[in-house]
């Protein structure tokens, strides 16, 4: 059937959006499936109806895309998309909402505060720096890519990060950054890839690291010992379960220099692009990139 590759869209990782779109697009051609380029921020939704698509790859990140919204309207129409449903969608996008879940199951997350536009006091950074260790991730709930985020260390800086991060979202989250690696694993259908573990000179994996810098390094296989390998799978599959993602997804982690796990987030729609890491992990199990654009297309046949 007709495929439409939903990219683009109007949220604030709409350039990443672009390539992750474009590459899974060019994959999809190159693998033989009728595949066209749909972009919500210039197209209405019901002319996927009018245009006969039989199915929808979600490339979208962030609002609009990625949180639900657009998940239910193809439900409503009756299209069938890939990836996560409207509810699964809707938690991952936030990271707040998150984190109280898996405290709740007692997964490992990290030790946080969450402020809200309408009541944040500068007065009360002090008091939250001492509380998070002095070292602090200020994260609007609902983005992508690390846009709007800060590492801030002294009360200054915090109500600065906080006031910024308010541009994107009316609740920000403050989590005790830790100190150690950070890793990823990629999930796709009953597969859990390889995990990565990223490294960046900056002061932390921002949206530079992420897209732009020659300087990130990645490590696939990550280095973990098959036993901490098989934990960090296990977590992020409980993880993104516990949210009722499905399909397929990415859910981030730092250890500490004990060895711990945190859990950061979980992604639904993760990047696609030539530096993005589920292609990375993706090759790492011996997976072409069409092969995988072909996968995450079969997850809308769940
Ligand atoms: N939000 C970006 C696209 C990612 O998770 O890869
Ligand atoms: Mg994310």
């Amino acid at each position: 059937g007709k495929v439409a590759v939903l990219f683009g869209g109007n949220s604030a990782e709409r350039e990443v959006s672009l390539k992750s779109g474009q590459a899974v697009l060019d994959a999809l051609l190159e693998a033989g499936v009728d595949a066209h380029a749909f972009d919500p921020a210039s197209s209405s939704l019901t002319e996927l109806v009018a245009a006969k698509f039989h199915r929808v790859l979600i490339m979208l990140h962030g609002r609009g895309g990625e949180d639900g919204t657009l998940q239910g309207a193809l439900q409503q129409l009756g299209i069938p998309y890939t990836g996560s449903g409207v509810l699964g969608s809707a938690l991952c996008m936030d990271k707040v909402r998150s984190k109280w879940i898996w405290q709740a199951l007692g997964l490992p997350t990290a030790e946080y505060q969450v402020v809200d536009k309408s009541s944040f006091n500068a007065d009360l950074c002090d008091d939250i720096m001492a509380r998070l260790g002095g070292l602090v991730m200020v994260k609007p709930a609902q983005e992508g890519s690390s846009i709007g985020m800060a590492k801030v260390s002294d009360a200054a800086e915090l109500s600065d990060a906080v006031q910024q991060a308010f541009q994107y979202d009316h609740q920000v989250l403050l989590e005790r950054f830790i100190t150690g690696q950070e890793f990823t694993v990629s999930l796709l259908g009953d597969k859990t890839l390889p995990s990565i573990r990223m490294q960046t000179p900056r002061t932390f994996y921002d949206y530079e690291a992420k897209y732009q810098a020659n300087s990130t390094e990645y490590f696939c296989p990550s280095g973990l010992d098959s036993q901490a390998e098989a934990l960090l799978g296990s977590l992020a599959r409980r993880a993104f379960e516990a949210l009722n993602g499905s399909g397929w997804g990415r859910v981030d982690f730092m250890q500490d220099k004990s060895g711990q796990f945190y859990l950061l987030e979980a992604n639904t729609v993760p990047g696609m692009t030539q530096k993005s890491l589920v292609p990375m992990a993706a090759k790492q199990a011996g997976m072409s990139f069409s092969d995988l654009a072909l996968e995450v297309l079969a997850t809308s046949e769940l």
